[in-house]
């Protein structure tokens, strides 16, 4: 299993749809194997018509507000010493997050493809509060499956999709959290697809999901490369990108431009979510050399028990709260191009203090996790050693969280 140099990951691919012979697929009922097959040639139609790109341009810019900017933080870096630390502040996207990229994607590809209805699950909700934002904007009725405990934890995201005019299907089942959202958002699919365009939030599902998703986010380091050739003239020579990773879309999109280079130039690093301290049920399977099975259409590393059956997992970051992780990731890891490691909920939190007392950010929990390593890491190294973190989401849907736990908002 080797990395392909000049294809984006997103192609490397088999015609199975699987990476490296063995992640992703299609791992589909007999009757998803149409819509999923017909959604793929549209897709690749699309992503070669110079109009397509000129329309997600077009609302990149003018709807969506990129480029985002990229900061050196500057107080955090003199207060830890060592390496200098920047973030990319995605999180300036109009409605707070990355997803808003996939969301906006997947709504002109279901215009074009003559559906009325979008469906898609969330977590945090960034990604269907986002959806929702989209299927306003393009005129689609739009549907949201989100797990009870869910809707509860992230309040502000779920009132923002109802006046968005979204309808929320609460999803009771399991955890009641991502991975359930997930799967009852493909069954309703598999009975609706003739009518309803199907957005999965992050790269992961049948693998045109995975790609859908992973073409839309790789704006981040489209950009990113610029600002950085910008900021210093050239690729620094000891570059660390740091993200977290739930699904794995955020992290694949910062990533992307990056991954050619040799790792011992640029590092990438993701962070899963360790979970409360003392607790056994994280969100890492990649840290955690987790077994593979098949999680939502896709092989993938799974938290699954000894009989295969996918496990809960319990993270203070709803985001980052999934049993499984994207094909890319998976693969990313097995040739050795990305270290994965995992920061615990405490953890997150202190960092999230640190940030917010030195910086004016407002990391939601999920980059907490990312920005945890990298205040980590950052007095070992030498001050000619640029880390930049993701700052993918912002926390205002964690207000209550952060209340509760650290007694201040911001
Ligand atoms: C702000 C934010 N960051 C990160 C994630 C994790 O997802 P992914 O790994 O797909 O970026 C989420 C998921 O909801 C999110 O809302």
């Amino acid at each position: 299993m080797k990395l392909k140099k000049g294809i984006p990951l997103i192609d490397q691919h088999d015609k199975n749809g699987l990476w490296g012979g063995k992640f992703g697929g299609n791992f589909i009922p007999e009757t998803l194997k149409k819509p999923v097959e017909d959604l793929n040639i549209l897709f690749e139609k699309l992503r070669k018509d110079k109009n397509f790109i000129k329309e997600r341009d077009y609302y990149f810019k003018n709807w969506i507000n990129t480029p985002t900017p990229f900061i050196k933080l500057e107080n955090i870096t003199k207060h830890l010493g060592g390496a200098q630390i920047w973030a990319k502040v995605v999180s300036e996207l109009n409605g707070g997050a990355h997803k808003i990229l996939n969301s906006t994607v997947h709504c002109l590809i279901a215009k074009r493809a003559g559906r009325k209805y979008i469906v898609g699950d969330t977590g945090a909700g960034y990604a269907g509060k986002m959806l929702s934002m989209s299927a306003k904007k393009f005129g689609l009725k739009c549907k949201i499956f989100m797990g009870a405990k869910d809707i509860k934890r992230q309040k502000p995201n779920v009132d923002a999709m109802k006046k968005n005019g979204a309808e929320i299907f609460p999803v009771y089942t399991g955890s009641q959290t991502l991975v359930d959202a997930v799967s009852e958002c493909m069954r309703y699919w598999v009975a609706n697809n003739d009518t309803t365009h199907l957005c999965v939030g992050s790269t992961v599902g049948p693998a045109v999901f995975i790609k859908i998703c992973g073409w839309s986010t790789s704006q981040i380091s489209r950009e990113l490369k610029v600002q950085i050739k910008e900021e210093f003239g050239e690729i620094p020579s000891k570059l660390k990108l740091i993200n977290c990773v739930g699904g794995g879309s955020s992290s694949y999109g910062f990533w992307n431009e990056f991954i050619d280079y040799d790792k011992k130039q640029i590092e990438l690093i993701g962070v899963e979510a360790g979970g409360p301290k003392k607790s056994k049920k994280h969100a890492a399977p990649l840290t955690n050399n987790s077994k593979m099975g098949v999680l939502h259409g896709s092989m993938q590393y799974v938290i699954q028990n000894s009989d295969g059956q996918i496990e809960e997992t319990e993270s203070i970051s709803a985001g980052l709260d999934y049993s499984g992780v994207s094909a890319l990731h998976c693969f990313l890891k097995d040739v050795g191009r990305a270290r994965y490691t995992s920061a615990t909920d405490e953890e997150a939190l202190e960092a999230y203090k640190l940030i917010t007392k030195y910086e004016n950010l407002n990391p939601s929990l999920e980059p907490s996790h990312a920005f945890s390593e990298a205040c980590k890491i950052a007095p070992r190294l030498s001050n000619d050693t640029v880390i930049i973190v993701n700052s993918c989401g912002d926390a205002q849907k964690d207000r209550d969280i952060l209340k509760k736990r650290l007694g201040r908002y911001k």
